[in-house]
């Protein structure tokens, strides 16, 4: 099959659940840079940029070819303007102007640093920008005050900036799903998220829990964080259980109102089976850059100060884990809010709204002309429901 594009090809949903996105990203060219740009309007608090910059780069994804030439563009929905110069710029220079310049520049530099701390927002990084803070030494070594989430955040830095695997990820998935069977045998524990789409690695490991018997999973999440503390196999926890509203106000599509907790969990390397912890691809080289700099990174690393958790050689890595719980009969729509994509998700939310008229959240599915809940013990009923055809998670990546 050659490359080019023909107007008999099926046309390009702008909805991403009409869309199958696989790993297989033939235009990362465009995309890298396009994410750049979505990454600086979130850091300029523009959603609506954001959002345009994203659509851009994820329908790009889905293209099943490279795009060569303007006219490949023919008919693909959700790009603007702006985002065609971009791409326009980028096949005649090879880069473009306006990403090369942002990436240099100082503030999106230091925003982008101080974000990849866990629980570090856009808020507080420009805060400390404005304040005149460029470096985690400099940040470090000023009196602000951190919240105990951004102390750990800064404490295990080094390990959280580095890709979490597969094999990690599965390793924690037994360990964990050892710990629930203590207290339930028959509960599940399921990896979603980016592993689940087929992701090779992800910046944290995504474990939605549940039981057969609605209501046994209740006070499990309490008894399993406890039990796995005592093991020493945790080094921050935050749980958060269904009446508490504090992440409502930062990412109100994602809210729900699952017991969950937010986790940094302490691997055992010997815990993990295949040899290569240190190696990965997929880097985040401005942060990873950075912690080298700082003596934090890599095989060598030591750090003077104080607080510093890095130790040579030492035989555990930090690594950012959330468990989900979902009763049984919510299951299927837990599991589809938290395999992802972020995008994914939020088309299937605009999708079901507007052309179905439908609610749909991590919990379920309102039919508002009905006025009922549509119920779905799997994701492809979901996807009937919605009137979709089915996507699996290995072509969510939108
Ligand atoms: P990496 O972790 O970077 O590999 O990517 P990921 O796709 O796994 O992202 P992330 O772990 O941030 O989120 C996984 C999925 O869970 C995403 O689709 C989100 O929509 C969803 N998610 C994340 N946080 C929340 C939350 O607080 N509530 C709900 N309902 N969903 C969430
Ligand atoms: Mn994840
Ligand atoms: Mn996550």
């Amino acid at each position: 099959r050659t490359a080019d594009r023909s107007a008999t090809d099926i046309p390009v949903s702008q909805y991403a659940c009409q869309r199958r996105t696989t790993l297989n990203n033939r235009n990362n060219l465009f995309t890298n840079a396009l994410k750049i740009l979505a990454e600086n309007a979130e850091f300029c608090e523009n959603e609506g940029r954001n959002l345009a910059f994203a659509r851009a780069s994820s329908i790009l994804k889905s293209l099943p070819y490279r795009v060569t030439k303007m006219d490949d563009l023919q008919g693909i929905p959700s790009l603007g303007e702006h985002s065609k110069k971009v791409i326009k710029e980028i096949l005649e220079d090879g880069n473009c102007g306006e990403v090369e310049k942002l990436i240099q520049n100082e503030r999106y530099q230091t925003l982008k640093r101080f974000t990849s701390i866990f629980g570090v927002g856009v808020k507080t990084a420009d805060k400390w920008y404005r304040e005149g803070l460029r470096t985690l030494h400099e940040l470090k070594a000023s009196k602000i005050k951190l919240t105990k989430e951004q102390e750990a955040g800064l404490l295990y830095y080094e390990d959280l900036i580095v890709p979490v695997t597969m094999a990690e990820a599965d390793s924690i998935r037994k360990i964990v799903e050892e710990a629930v069977h203590r207290f339930l045998p028959a509960a599940v524990v399921k990896l979603t998220g980016g592993f689940r789409r087929g992701k090779e690695s992800g910046h944290d490991v995504d474990l939605l829990i549940t039981h057969q018997d609605e209501g046994k999973e209740q006070g499990l999440l309490h008894q399993v964080i406890n039990w796995m503390a005592v093991q020493g196999m945790i080094l921050y926890d935050d749980i958060t259980d269904n009446r508490d509203q504090k992440w409502k106000t930062k990412e109100p599509e994602l809210f729900d109102h699952f017991a969950k907790c937010y986790l940094i969990f302490k691997l055992q390397k010997d815990m993990v089976n295949v040899v290569d912890l240190n190696t990965s691809g997929d880097h985040d080289s401005l942060a990873v850059n950075e912690a080298k700099e700082m003596g934090l990174g890599g095989q060598a690393g030591t750090c003077e100060h104080a607080g510093c958790a890095s130790v040579k050689d030492k035989d555990w890595k930090a690594i950012r884990v959330d468990l989900v719980v979902a009763p049984f009969s919510q299951y299927a729509y837990a599991l589809l809010g938290w395999t992802g994509s972020r995008l994914f998700e939020r088309d299937l939310r605009r999708y079901a709204k507007h052309f179905k008229h439908m609610s749909l959240s991590s919990h379920s599915l309102f039919d508002n002309e009905q006025k009922r809940f549509l119920m779905a013990a799997t994701e492809e009923e979901i996807f009937a429901h919605l009137g979709l055809d089915y996507i699996p998670p290995q072509e969510r990546n939108a």
